[in-house]
Formats: C-alpha cells, structure tokens, sequence
C-alpha cells in the first residue's frame, strides 16, 4: 500500500483491515495520533485523509492506497488552532489535544466565523476529560 503522510510518500505493508491509526503508530512511529476508545466514540484519533478529519481507528488502510494523510505531526509550524490552545491554556493531560487540533481546523476551514453553540456542537465528538471544554471554546473563538 502507498500512502502520502504528511507530503511524504510512505509504503505500508499492514495487512488491509488493519486500521489507519494503528499503521500511523506502529509502523510509520507518527505516535502524535492517539489510539484511546478504538471504538469511534472519543475523537482522539482524528487525522484528515484528502482534508476530512476521520477516526483513524475505524478507516482500514485497504481503503486508503493513494490518498492523502495529514497527522498532527504535518502541523508544522503551528497550525492556528494549536497555538490558540497554548496561548490560551487549553490543554492539560494532551491526550485529546492532537485529535480537538484536526477536529477544529475542519471546522474552522468550513466555517472561520463559528459561534460558541457551533463549536461546542461540533465538539461533541471529541472527549476531554480534563479541561471541562471552556478554554478550548475560548481557544477557538482567539
Ligand atoms: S480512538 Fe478512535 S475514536 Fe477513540
Ligand atoms: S487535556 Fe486531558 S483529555 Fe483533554
């Protein structure tokens, strides 16, 4: 399989049902995207493929030879949406973090002017349990 990561080409001989968040850590060591719920349910493994953020724990790298693959590692410099995060103390534990970055520049890249109800809505797929989600709104609204 062939996967562009980040701008680079990389060649994954995973099996095919093996899912992308697994491929990411385990054999290209890009260790930023959390594998927490494995379930879908939590958002902390979120990546872009072909600039939609997916739970990378329920995309089987079969379906994805030739697309395109954006992990929080291809954030360089700063996207905006992280470093409204650190200037606002929105992140405590980190393990949300890199899948609420994928998760809002979506968002943001759709919609640049959300209100408060628009970005916690779109949260809600999106586990923290540390913060209590109010820097982060605030994070997004800087
Ligand atoms: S680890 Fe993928 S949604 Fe939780
Ligand atoms: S900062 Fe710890 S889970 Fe969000």
């Amino acid at each position: 399989m062939r996967l562009i990561v980040n701008g680079v080409e990389r060649t994954v001989h995973a099996p095919p049902m093996t899912a992308l968040g697994a491929v990411l850590r385990d054999e290209l060591a890009l260790t930023g995207t959390k594998l927490v719920c494995g379930e879908g349910f939590c958002g902390a493994c979120l990546v872009e493929v072909d600039d939609a953020a997916v739970p990378s724990c329920q995309v089987p790298i079969g379906l994805l030879d030739g697309r395109q693959v954006r992990t929080i590692e291809g954030y360089v410099p700063l996207s905006p949406v992280q470093q409204a995060f650190k200037d606002n103390d929105a992140v405590q534990c980190g393990m949300c973090f890199p899948g609420m970055a994928i998760s809002l520049t979506a968002l943001l890249r759709e919609n640049p002017q959300p209100s408060e109800e628009d970005v916690r809505a779109h949260l809600s797929g999106n586990i923290c349990r540390c913060t209590g989600y109010q820097r982060i709104v605030e994070a997004v609204a800087r």
